[in-house]
Parts: structure tokens; C-alpha cells; sequence
């Protein structure tokens, strides 16, 4: 027989959003944290979610066949659980929790991404701002509850990639640390957490301030981390010796990630430190494919803004006048892009 290439990956790749929609829509249901502690079988387990017997089995089973919960026994008796990993991650009681960015997800970006074909033809975003006037920020942070939702998902999607920074970035030669574009405060707690001398500083819009103020007392860190609030468009970032920026430069269009970088570049000390963590490309752009299909979700979010290798940082950030540079990887597809000045 010839030898032919394996057309399983194609398969995979475009029945993917199949599995993708079972994963969603059972962290959209709660089901990880129904599950807490409990085994239902599955007549139990769809009479809580309020589910027809029609799809139950077919449901909870592909689930378990995907590796996202457990099952002891086979057939009607046998009774579902949490995995280790959907405890720690999926059940909104976990203080690890990390379902807000699945939520998101499901609520918005899963038909955003419909229009993909669109967004690829026009270069413009294809989410609620499509039809009006107001940039994403304004349209979300308009009702508590999407505010709340888009909290909830960087927090998903970011905790992870914090602790490791907080872990291997060498914070011994600085004293105070400036998060811009801070949200829930959630990047200077984990930093302030393990490095008892720094004293850190969130960073946000104003309608992040009171979101951020609990989470950091929820920490018990009020001491040693603060917030501030302001437009960094507008406003001078304030002075730290290192100052970060979560998936912050990756919103923007080129000048407008060029004006934070020198924004940043006026507010830290000779020997400061820029930090921007992102799912950082690959510089020949051939092997991070989350951090590529990041750029698309920015095209779909944003329009013009687009995610960028540790290269492209390096090129902007030199640019602005800074000295040195690193790329430290964090976890999965994220790293941490570092400049001196
Ligand atoms: C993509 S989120 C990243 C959140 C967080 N740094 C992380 O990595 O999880 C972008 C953040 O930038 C903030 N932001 C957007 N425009 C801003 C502005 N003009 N001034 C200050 N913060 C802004 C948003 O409120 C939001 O918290």
C-alpha cells in the first residue's frame, strides 16, 4: 500500500469545536462545581442541571472520554466525579478556579469567532462594538456583570502565567512594582505574596478600582499593595522600578503599544525593568499557535491589534531607549518579555 500522509490532524483540527462546546457548556452549566465532593450518577446529575434524559449520558461520557471527569462503574448506576485537575480548575468554588476565561468564552467569543471569514475580509472586530461607536472597554465595563464576566476570564486566563512570573522573575535588586492594566489586582498579589519587600501597585480604569481594592483585602495584602486609578492614554503611569503589563501591549495597534512602552520607559529608574507578559510568538512565527490564533481573537476584539514575538518587543522597547533584554517563559504558550533601562 502507498504510504499517505495521516489526515487525522485535519480531522481533529476542524471537529475540534465539537469538544470545545461540551467543555464550555459544562463549566456554563456548573457542573464541576456540582460535582464538589459528590459522585452522581447521571440521572442525578442531569435532574440538577435541570437537563432532558436525552442528552445526559452522551453528555457526562464524552466528557469522561475526553479526560474532564471521572466515572466509576458503566451504565445507569455508575456515578460521575471531578478529575483532580476539574477540582482544582473547573469548580467555581476553587480559590484556583480558572472556568472564568471558559465562561467568557462561551458567552462571547465561541459566535464572535463566526465571523472570522469577516474580520479576516474587513481588518475589523467582529464583537459588540461591530455596530457602534464605543470601544470594547467602554461596551463592557457599561454593566457590572460583563465587567465582572471580563474580570472573571483574565483572571482564568492569567493565574497560571502570574505565579510563574512571580516564581522566576529576580525581584531582589527592586523595591516597588506597578501593574498597568492591573484588573482584579491579581498580578501584584502574587508577586506581593512571595517577595515580602516589594509593595506593588494595580493599575487600571476607574471601574476596575473597587473590583481590584476587594480582591487585594481578600488577600489580606492591603499593606503592601495598593491600586491607583487612571487612562493610560492620559495619564502618566506611575513611577515603580518595575512596571508590568499583562496582555496589555497585544489590545493595541502598533503606535499605540509604542506610546505605553515609552510611557513606561519615562516612569521607571535608570536599571528599571518593562515586563510584558503574553503568549509571546515565536520570532519566525511558526510554532506558537495559541499565541497566533491570540493575534486572530485580537483582530475579532480589537481590529487593528495584534499579539507579537519577543523579537518584534525587543525591536519597539530598544526604540525607546531601553538597554537589555530577556524572554522568560512562564507556563504553556506565555512568556514574559523583559527590557531594562
Ligand atoms: C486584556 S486585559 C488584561 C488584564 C490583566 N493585565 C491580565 O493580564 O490578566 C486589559 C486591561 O487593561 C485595562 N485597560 C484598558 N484600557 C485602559 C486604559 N486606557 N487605561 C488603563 N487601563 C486600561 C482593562 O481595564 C483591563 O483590565
Amino acid at each position: 500500500m502507498i504510504r499517505q500522509p495521516d489526515v487525522g490532524p485535519i480531522l481533529q483540527t476542524a471537529f475540534s469545536f465539537w469538544s470545545s462546546k461540551v467543555l464550555l457548556t459544562a463549566v456554563e452549566f456548573g457542573l464541576f462545581t456540582r460535582l464538589a465532593k459528590r459522585k452522581l450518577t447521571a440521572a442525578e446529575l442531569g435532574a440538577e442541571l435541570e437537563l432532558h434524559a436525552r442528552g445526559t449520558f452522551d453528555f457526562f461520557d464524552a466528557l469522561v472520554a475526553m479526560g474532564f471527569l471521572g466515572r466509576e462503574g458503566d451504565g445507569p448506576a455508575a456515578k460521575y466525579h471531578n478529575t483532580e485537575a476539574g477540582a482544582l480548575y473547573l469548580d467555581r468554588a476553587s480559590p484556583r478556579y480558572v472556568g472564568g476565561i471558559l465562561e467568557m468564552l462561551n458567552a462571547r467569543l465561541f459566535r464572535f469567532w463566526h465571523d472570522l471569514p469577516t474580520a479576516l475580509r474587513t481588518g475589523k472586530p467582529q464583537n459588540e462594538t461591530k455596530h457602534g461607536q464605543k470601544g470594547i472597554f467602554e461596551e463592557l465595563y457599561a454593566e457590572l456583570p460583563k465587567l465582572e464576566q471580563f474580570m472573571g476570564a483574565m483572571t482564568g486566563l492569567s493565574r497560571i502565567n502570574f505565579e510563574a512570573f512571580a516564581e522566576k522573575f529576580d525581584f531582589k535588586p527592586f523595591k516597588t512594582l506597578c501593574d498597568v492594566g492591573g484588573a482584579t489586582g491579581l498580578l501584584c498579589i502574587e508577586v506581593a505574596k512571595r517577595h515580602a519587600h516589594l509593595r506593588c501597585t494595580s493599575f487600571d480604569l476607574p471601574p476596575v478600582e473597587a473590583i481590584a481594592k476587594k480582591s487585594i483585602a481578600a488577600a489580606n495584602l492591603g499593606v503592601r499593595v495598593g491600586t491607583a486609578a487612571g487612562d493610560f492614554f492620559k495619564d502618566p503611569l506611575p513611577k515603580a522600578d518595575v512596571i508590568t503589563m499583562g496582555m496589555i501591549l497585544h489590545d493595541w495597534n502598533l503606535e499605540k503599544k509604542k506610546h505605553l512602552i515609552r510611557s513606561a520607559y519615562q516612569a521607571l529608574p535608570p536599571g528599571g525593568a518593562l515586563v510584558a507578559i503574553e503568549a509571546l510568538i515565536d520570532d519566525r512565527r511558526r510554532e506558537n499557535v495559541f499565541g497566533l490564533l491570540m493575534s486572530l481573537n485580537m483582530l475579532i476584539e480589537f481590529g487593528e491589534a495584534f499579539d507579537y514575538s519577543g523579537a518584534d518587543f525587543r525591536g519597539w522597547c530598544g526604540e525607546a531607549g531601553f538597554k537589555r533584554f530577556d524572554v522568560i517563559h512562564l507556563a504553556g504558550a506565555s512568556s514574559a518579555a523583559v527590557a531594562y533601562k
